[in-house]
């Protein structure tokens, strides 16, 4: 978002001291050769009481790590404790914009913050399966070898282990994927362990939930009343 110009004030809020300010020298780092400008804040929750958006990234990506069988909700036990202090500080700060959850799992943490910072449902609104959908379009267009954005329909359901692709809603070409001769199950597969595989490569994942953030967090911005798969 900052490398697009799409927002110039960014607020970095982390527990993690040294690796918060690491990140946003990081970003200093960038200003010269990026065409946009942008100013950079760190852990200062007071700068979110104007703020449009805020995005919940609290996490410790690392319990993926330790279970064998791999699931989003490794994390609840860490992340719930984490997200209750959150919402007090965000309250506290006088935060008035849309607070947009990535944290796992993520439809469950979405509701346990609209429960602890008693925001209406419409300012507290999780990823969903927007990533699971660009997966999806990802590994189909793979398969058709055409673009991710030649393919329409979505991936629904709990973001996690039992998200699943509504078939009926694919599309590529205009042409029901049906038409296709493709192994479907074989695709929900891919799209549904997509996360772990990135993960289990880098031992975090970063592109496509950015992107999938920056899309949600611009179509709220912009009011733009598109339709996308979140958690609400
Ligand atoms: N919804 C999705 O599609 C999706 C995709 C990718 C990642 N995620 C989730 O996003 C979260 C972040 O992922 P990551 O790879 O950046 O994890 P990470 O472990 O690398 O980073 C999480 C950060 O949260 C900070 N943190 C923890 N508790 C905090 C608190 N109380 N206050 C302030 N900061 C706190 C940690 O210091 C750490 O820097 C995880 O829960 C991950 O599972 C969701």
């Amino acid at each position: 978002m900052s490398a697009q110009g799409a927002v110039d004030e960014f607020v970095f809020i982390d527990s993690d001291k040294a690796k918060v300010t690491a990140e946003a020298l990081d970003f200093e780092d960038a200003k010269a050769n990026l065409e946009y400008n942008a100013n950079y804040v760190v852990n200062d929750w007071d700068a979110l009481a104007d703020a449009d958006v805020v995005i919940s990234s609290v996490g410790k990506i690392s319990l993926q790590g330790t279970v064998k069988n791999k699931d989003r909700f490794v994390e609840l036990q860490f992340t719930k404790h984490q997200i209750k202090g959150v919402s007090e500080k965000l309250v506290a700060s006088g935060f008035k914009g849309i607070l947009v959850v990535i944290t796992n799992p993520v439809d469950v943490i979405t509701t346990m913050y609209q429960h602890f910072t008693g925001f209406p449902k419409k300012r507290v609104i999780g990823t969903g399966t927007l990533l699971d959908t660009a997966r999806l379009h990802r590994a189909v267009g793979q398969a058709l070898q055409v673009h991710p954005k030649s393919v329409q329909g979505y991936n629904v359901g709990e973001h996690g282990n039992s998200q699943f692709t509504a078939w009926s809603t694919v599309k590529v070409k205009g042409q029901p994927i049906t038409s296709y001769d493709l192994p479907l199950s074989e695709l929900d597969e891919a799209v549904k362990t997509g996360g772990f595989t990135v993960y289990d490569g880098k031992k975090f994942t970063s592109y496509g939930i950015a992107s999938a953030a920056s899309r949600l967090t611009k179509a709220i911005l912009t009011d733009s009343h598109e339709e996308l798969p979140v958690s609400n």
